[in-house]
């Protein structure tokens, strides 16, 4: 398999890079040819990173190319990881980011298009993350839709582990967990159709924790992490990227996870939209896990996110970062 890392100098990119040689990614049986994309300031991080690989002598790793060519990098790739782009830091919001980061992802939508291997996955993780989805999509017409995806698995997995925290389980108990909306302050943790040890969470938890404890601190994690560590979590993403993309390949059986996903308008979402939804993995693609009951406190929550998506996609549309028409 060819994987593409953009930003593969920058520290998510060290942190992922290991973990894909290693195996972890994609299974202990799948050779890789790993491609590192950068710019002038990131390639020599990026070719030192390149030598440590080499160093580790991992059975699975065939091949590593650095480059700062686009179109060269997503020649073949067969998943392709867009983490190049800046961070926030202390006193921002990731929408901050949507200006600079958003002109990072149209001409990495083209590179696609131009050469990526038909069965192309793509996952973004750079932020504005949901809305540089939508760029890089928009400018890949030849690409499906749903092989773009926003990484909101960092979010899940922080709900999760808050849950097992709470409710004294192993975080293996907990399931049914949504990440709704926007990888952002808004995103909505639901966790009415989630159980632990088999019992619905709803009835294990209060309302009031739910909406002052819980789902402040999944929607905030970012930047409790940006406080705690001077700046933005990395080895945590890198683990979010591998889950996401190795249950992407390989499935989730009945179990679900959350993904930000090109809307088909389920839920009251807006066809087109990138938005986190409960998804399944069936057969390599993305399932939106349907006919969930929404109640009141739930659907306000989701229609808030999805209001943000939709003033972000206005912004970028307004700064000239979609085709024209789109
Ligand atoms: P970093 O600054 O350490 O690394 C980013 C790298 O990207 C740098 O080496 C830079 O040279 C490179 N880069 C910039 N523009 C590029 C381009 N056009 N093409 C290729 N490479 C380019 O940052 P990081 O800590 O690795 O974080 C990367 C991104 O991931 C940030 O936007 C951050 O906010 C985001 N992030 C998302 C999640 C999530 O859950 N979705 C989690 C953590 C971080
Ligand atoms: C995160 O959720 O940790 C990342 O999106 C980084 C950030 O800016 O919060």
């Amino acid at each position: 398999m060819n994987v593409t890392v953009t930003g593969a100098g920058g520290q998510i990119g060290y942190a992922l890079l290991f973990r894909i040689a290693s195996g972890d990614l994609l299974g202990p049986t799948t050779p890789v040819n790993l491609t590192l994309l950068e710019i002038p300031s990131g390639r020599a991080a990026a070719e030192g990173t390149a030598l440590e690989l080499q160093d580790c002598a991992f059975p699975l790793l065939r091949t590593v190319t650095v480059t700062e060519d686009p179109v060269r990098a997503f020649d073949g790739v067969n998943i392709a990881l867009l983490v190049g782009s800046k961070p926030r830091a202390v006193g921002m919001e990731r929408v901050a980011l949507l200006e600079s980061n958003g002109r990072i992802f149209g001409p990495a939508g083209g590179a696609l298009n131009a050469g990526a291997a038909p069965d192309v996955r793509v996952l973004v993780v750079g932020n504005p993350v949901n809305t540089n989805t939508l760029v890089a999509s928009a400018f890949a017409p030849d690409i499906p839709a749903d092989r773009f995806t926003a990484m909101t698995r960092l979010d899940h997995n922080r709900g999760v582990a808050q849950l097992a925290v709470r409710l004294q389980l192993h975080v293996a108990e907990i399931d049914g967990l949504t990440i709704w909306g926007n990888h952002s302050a808004s995103q909505y943790p639901d966790v009415f159709h989630a159980t632990a040890g088999g019992r619905p969470v709803s009835e294990l938890v209060g309302r009031e924790w739910l909406a002052d404890e819980f789902i402040p601190r999944v929607a905030n994690r970012g930047y409790e992490i940006i406080q705690a560590r001077g700046a933005s979590s990395v080895a945590s993403a890198a683990s979010a990227v591998v889950d996401h993309v190795y249950d992407w390949v390989n499935g989730t059986g009945e179990r679900w996870t959350s993904a930000g996903i090109v809307s088909d308008g389920s839920y009251g979402v807006p066809a087109g939209l990138v938005s986190s939804f409960p998804v399944r993995s069936v057969d390599g693609r993305w399932e939106i896990v349907p006919d969930l009951a929404i109640n009141a406190f739930s659907r306000a929550r989701i229609d808030a996110s999805v209001a943000e998506l939709l003033d972000e996609r206005d912004a970028i549309r307004a700064l000239g970062l979609l085709p024209a028409g789109r």
